[in-house]
C-alpha cells in the first residue's frame, strides 16, 4: 500500500472466555491472567492498543428478561476494566491500554484521579474510552429512572471532559521538585485549584495525584450519531467505529476529519479504527466453512439479536424474523442500530443478522494472506487509518482466535509493509501519532 501503514487496536471486554468449545477451556478469567496473556500476544504483534469495553448493567432488553444475556454470557458477567488495565499495564511495556469509563458513573474528580493513576502505572500508555452509557438499566444503577437524552448526555460529556482536562492540568509538569536543600517535595505554587463551576458539575480541585506521563491519558471515543461524531472529533486521539462497507467507512472518516478541522485540530492527529472480526483458516474454503458453522449454530440468531438488543435497548424478540423491521429509534446506540437495520433495504430481520457478521466486508473471511490483501485494499479505499479487531459478535474469545490473528494475520500484514514491526514510541499518544 502506498502511503501510511495502518494502525491496529483490539476490542475486548472483561467477560468469560469461550468455555464450551472443543478447543477452549476459558470461562473464568477473573484473576485477569488470561487477558494479560492476550495483551502480551498483542504487544508481540505491535498493536497500538488493547481496548477494554464496558457497560454497567445486566441487560433485560431481549425478551424483557436477563435470560438470554446470562445464558450466552455475551455481555455479562463483565468485570471492572480499571483493575484489569492496571494488571495489563504492569505486565507490558509498549502496548497502549485503554479502559472504558462512563461519564454517567464516575464523578469527574474520581475519573481524573483514576486515569492519572493508571497513566502512571502504564508509564504513559493509558487511554480513556469516553462513553456516556446508552442503557436505561445502567442509568438505574446510578440513581436515575432513565438516561438523559443523547443531546444532553453529550452536552454533559463536553463539560465533563473540559473539567477533567483542567484537573489534569492542575499540576504543572515540574510541580514535584524533591529539593533536599529546602526539604520540599512539591512546590505549592505549581499546584492550583481549578474552581470549576459549569452547568452540570462543580469541582474545586486541584487533583491530588502527580501529573501523569502523558499529562492526560489518550482519549478514545466511539460516537456514531452526528452529535457523537462531533464530540469525538473534538476530543479523541483515536475513534473506534462501526460502519458498513468501504463507502460507509470512508463517509464516516471523512465526516470526522471535517469536524476535526472545524475544531482547529489536525485531522491526522485522530486515528479512526474500524471494527472487524476476521475469520481465518489455512485455506479460503476452510475459512468459509468456519463462517458457515458460526452462522448456522442453533443459538446464532438469539446471540446476535440479544447482543444488538443490549446496546440499543430494543427488544428484537418481539419482531418476526422473516419480515423487515419497522423504522426504529433509540436513545442508546443509534449508529449501531442504523448500521444493523440498513433502513430501506427491505431485508428481513434474519437477513440483517447474517449481514451483520461481515457488514459489507466479505473479504474478511479467508487465509491470513488473502485477508491481509483485502485489509490493505479496504484501507486504500477508505483513506485510513486502521482496524479494531475483535472476536465475532456472537462468540466468546479463546486463545486459538488470538493466535490466529497475532501469529497469522499480523505477520501477513507485516510482510506487506502494512503495519508496524516494532514500536518506536513510548507513550500511547505518540504511538497513535507515529504515522
Ligand atoms: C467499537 C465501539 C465500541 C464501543 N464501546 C462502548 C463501551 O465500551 N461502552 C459503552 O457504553 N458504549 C460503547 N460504545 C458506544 C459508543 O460510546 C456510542 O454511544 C455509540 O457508538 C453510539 O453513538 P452515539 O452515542 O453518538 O449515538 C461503543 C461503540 C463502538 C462503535
Amino acid at each position: 500500500m502506498a502511503g501510511r501503514p495502518l494502525h491496529l487496536g483490539w476490542f475486548m471486554n472483561f467477560t468469560p472466555g469461550e468455555w464450551d468449545h472443543p478447543l477452549a477451556a476459558g470461562g473464568s478469567p477473573w484473576d485477569g491472567k488470561f487477558y494479560v496473556d492476550m495483551a502480551l500476544a498483542l504487544e508481540r504483534a505491535c498493536f497500538d492498543y488493547i481496548m477494554i469495553e464496558d457497560t454497567l448493567m445486566v441487560s433485560e432488553a431481549y425478551g424483557d428478561s436477563a435470560e438470554a444475556a446470562l445464558r450466552h454470557a455475551l455481555q455479562v458477567p463483565k468485570h471492572d476494566p480499571a483493575p484489569l488495565a492496571a494488571l495489563i499495564a504492569a505486565a507490558t511495556t509498549r502496548l497502549g491500554v485503554v479502559a472504558t469509563l462512563s461519564t454517567l458513573a464516575y464523578p469527574p474528580f474520581m475519573l481524573a484521579r483514576l486515569c492519572s493513576t493508571l497513566d502512571h502505572i502504564a508509564g504513559g500508555r493509558f487511554g480513556w474510552n469516553i462513553v456516556t452509557s446508552g442503557e436505561d438499566t445502567a442509568a438505574q444503577n446510578f440513581g436515575l429512572d432513565r438516561l438523559p437524552p443523547r443531546e444532553q448526555r453529550y452536552a454533559m460529556a463536553d463539560e465533563y471532559v473540559d473539567l477533567v482536562c483542567k484537573l489534569f492540568d492542575s499540576w504543572d509538569p515540574d510541580a514535584v521538585v524533591m529539593d533536599r536543600a529546602t526539604g520540599t517535595y512539591a512546590d505549592h505554587r505549581r499546584v492550583r485549584p481549578i474552581h470549576f463551576e459549569g452547568q452540570y458539575f462543580k469541582v474545586r480541585g486541584p487533583l491530588n495525584t502527580v501529573r501523569s506521563p502523558q499529562g492526560r491519558p489518550a482519549f478514545v471515543q466511539a460516537g456514531g450519531s452526528p452529535r457523537g461524531r462531533a464530540f469525538a472529533a473534538r476530543h479523541a486521539d483515536s475513534i473506534i467505529a462501526i460502519a458498513n462497507g468501504i463507502d460507509g467507512m470512508k463517509q464516516y472518516r471523512d465526516d470526522v476529519r471535517r469536524h476535526a478541522v472545524s475544531f482547529g485540530r489536525n485531522p491526522d492527529d485522530i486515528k479512526v479504527l474500524f471494527l472487524i472480526y476476521p475469520i481465518l483458516a489455512e485455506t479460503d474454503d476452510e475459512a468459509q466453512v468456519k463462517r458457515q458453522r458460526l452462522v448456522s449454530s442453533p443459538s446464532f440468531i438469539e446471540r446476535a439479536l440479544a447482543s444488538t438488543a443490549t446496546v440499543t435497548d430494543i427488544d428484537f424478540a418481539t419482531f418476526d424474523l422473516d419480515q423487515p423491521l419497522p423504522r426504529l429509534t433509540t436513545n442508546g446506540e443509534q449508529g449501531s442500530l442504523d448500521k444493523f437495520a440498513q433502513w430501506g433495504s427491505g431485508k428481513t430481520l434474519r437477513q440483517l443478522v447474517l449481514d451483520n457478521i461481515s457488514r459489507g466486508l466479505e473479504g474478511m473471511v479467508g487465509t491470513p494472506d488473502s485477508v491481509a490483501d483485502y485489509m490493505g485494499s479496504v484501507m486504500e479505499g477508505v483513506g485510513g487509518d486502521g482496524f479494531l479487531i475483535t472476536k465475532p459478535q456472537t462468540t466468546l474469545v479463546n486463545r486459538k482466535y488470538i493466535t490466529e490473528i497475532c501469529e497469522g494475520l499480523v505477520p501477513a500484514l507485516q510482510r506487506r509493509g502494512l503495519v508496524r514491526t516494532e514500536y518506536t514510541k513510548s507513550t500511547l499518544r505518540e504511538t497513535i501519532r507515529e504515522f
